[in-house]
């Protein structure tokens, strides 16, 4: 399984869960760039603009997909993934993952992550932030196998996770 959806839509917080009720191994995306880089993700976004962080993001997404390909885990990704083409690809290729993104309005999710200075994209004017996630739409569907509202409570968007997942 991998997760994917705007920042605040629950990624994290769902693969948890997930990994919790089926003891499974999640990974987190942005955790493990933080942890292979011993930097935060604010320090890349500065000292590399957005540009540097999406190469450190692809690798490794990259290589938490290779190395778990055959295996029942969970990964959370961060919400700009799908804007790097290579990182896109890498989600539409692998045929061993279900892609679920995790949806809800923007209102909802600015609500959560408004004035956040560990989201260098979400502390930012409402109008950017709100043309950041119209811009994504069209690539979430994309690279997404089934979409999930999230306007729902955790052990229901899990069930409905799972009823694909047989
Ligand atoms: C980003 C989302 C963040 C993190 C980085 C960039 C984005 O992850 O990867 O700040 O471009 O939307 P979350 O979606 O977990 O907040």
């Amino acid at each position: 399984m991998i997760l994917i959806g705007f920042m605040g839509s629950g990624k994290t917080t769902i693969a948890k869960a997930l990994s919790d009720k089926l003891s499974i191994k999640s990974i987190d995306i942005d955790e493990a760039i933080i942890n292979t880089y011993e930097t935060t993700i604010s320090s890349i976004f500065a000292e590399e603009g957005e540009a540097g962080f999406r190469k450190k993001e692809y690798a490794v997404l990259k290589q938490h997909i290779d190395k778990n390909i055959n295996d029942n885990v969970v990964i959370s990704t961060g919400g700009g993934v799908v804007t790097y083409e290579n990182s896109l690809k890498s989600l539409r290729s692998q045929k061993n993952h279900n892609v679920y993104y995790l949806d809800a309005p923007f209102e909802v999710l600015y609500e959560r992550i408004k004035g956040d200075t560990s989201r260098p994209l979400a502390n930012q004017d409402e109008d950017k932030v709100k043309a950041l996630f119209k811009n994504r739409q069209t690539l979430y569907h994309d690279a997404a196998d089934y979409i999930i509202n999230t306007e729902q409570e955790i052990p229901e968007i899990i069930k409905e996770i799972l009823k694909y997942e047989n």
